[in-house]
Parts: structure tokens; C-alpha cells; sequence
């Protein structure tokens, strides 16, 4: 192989695997939010739970949550970077962004059912 398509080659598979990085993000974010204890206080979609609130789904902004989570004097620890860096947190704000919304009871029929039963 020439040395210019082998330059070329390497460049596709590179992009190829940063990309696949970018995607695999809320994937590695839900794992970390198992891992590092998110989810004994906010639930596992960050749902909320008797001790944390609800951070999910529509987060807010990471800048926020990231002040937050840095900071926290309360009861909530304070996540430091040496424990959860940068991308760590991306990865988990990529997680709670991608959390469903909650179907709709209106929507779905047998709950229709049960709804318009008399009391
Ligand atoms: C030991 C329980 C506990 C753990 C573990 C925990 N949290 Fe919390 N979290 C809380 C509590 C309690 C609050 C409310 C704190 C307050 O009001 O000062 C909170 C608040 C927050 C808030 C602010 C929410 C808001 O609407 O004000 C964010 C964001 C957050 N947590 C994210 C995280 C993330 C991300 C992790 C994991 C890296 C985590 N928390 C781990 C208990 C926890």
C-alpha cells in the first residue's frame, strides 16, 4: 500500500471510531451513573427516588449540572474532577438527555379504560 493511502485509510478509520465514541456516549453515561452511585439516590433514568430529585428526562443545562455536581455542599457529595472528569459528565448529561418521556396516559388504552371507570 502506498504511503498516501495508507495516510488516507487511517484517517476514515479514525473519524470512523470517533464517531462511533460520540454515539456510544449515553450508552457509557448510563453505565457511569450505575458506577459511580447516581443512581441509589436519583433512580436509574434519574427518575428521582425518596433521596434525590428528579433529574430526567429534559435535564437541565450541563453547565448547571455541572456546577451543581462540582460543588454541592448539602446533601448531596460534591463530584470532584479527580473522581468524574469532563467527559465523564457529558457522558452522563448525554444519558439523562437521552431518557424517554413518560408515555402519555391518555394515549394508551387500557389505562383509558380504567381511567373512565366510575369511582
Ligand atoms: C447520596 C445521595 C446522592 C448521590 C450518590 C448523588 N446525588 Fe445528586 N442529589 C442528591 C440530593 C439529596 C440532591 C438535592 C441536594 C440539594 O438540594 O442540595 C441532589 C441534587 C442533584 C442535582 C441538582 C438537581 C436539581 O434540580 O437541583 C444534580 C444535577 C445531581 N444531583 C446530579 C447527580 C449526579 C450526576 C450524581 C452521580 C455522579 C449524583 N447526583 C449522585 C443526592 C445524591
Amino acid at each position: 500500500m502506498q504511503t498516501k493511502t495508507f495516510v488516507i485509510v487511517l484517517a476514515a478509520a479514525v473519524t470512523a471510531l470517533s464517531t462511533a465514541a460520540q454515539a456510544a456516549s449515553a450508552d457509557h453515561g448510563k453505565s457511569l451513573f450505575i458506577q459511580k452511585g447516581c443512581w441509589e439516590c436519583h433512580g436509574t433514568q434519574g427518575q428521582g427516588a425518596v433521596t434525590g430529585p428528579r433529574l430526567a428526562p429534559d435535564p437541565v443545562p450541563l453547565e448547571a449540572i455541572s456546577n451543581f455536581v462540582r460543588n454541592s455542599d448539602g446533601p448531596m457529595p460534591p463530584y470532584r474532577r479527580e473522581i468524574l472528569s469532563d467527559s465523564d459528565l457529558a457522558d452522563i448529561y448525554a444519558y439523562l438527555q437521552s431518557v424517554p418521556q413518560p408515555v402519555d396516559p391518555k394515549a394508551t388504552p387500557l389505562l383509558q379504560q380504567w381511567a373512565d371507570k366510575p369511582k
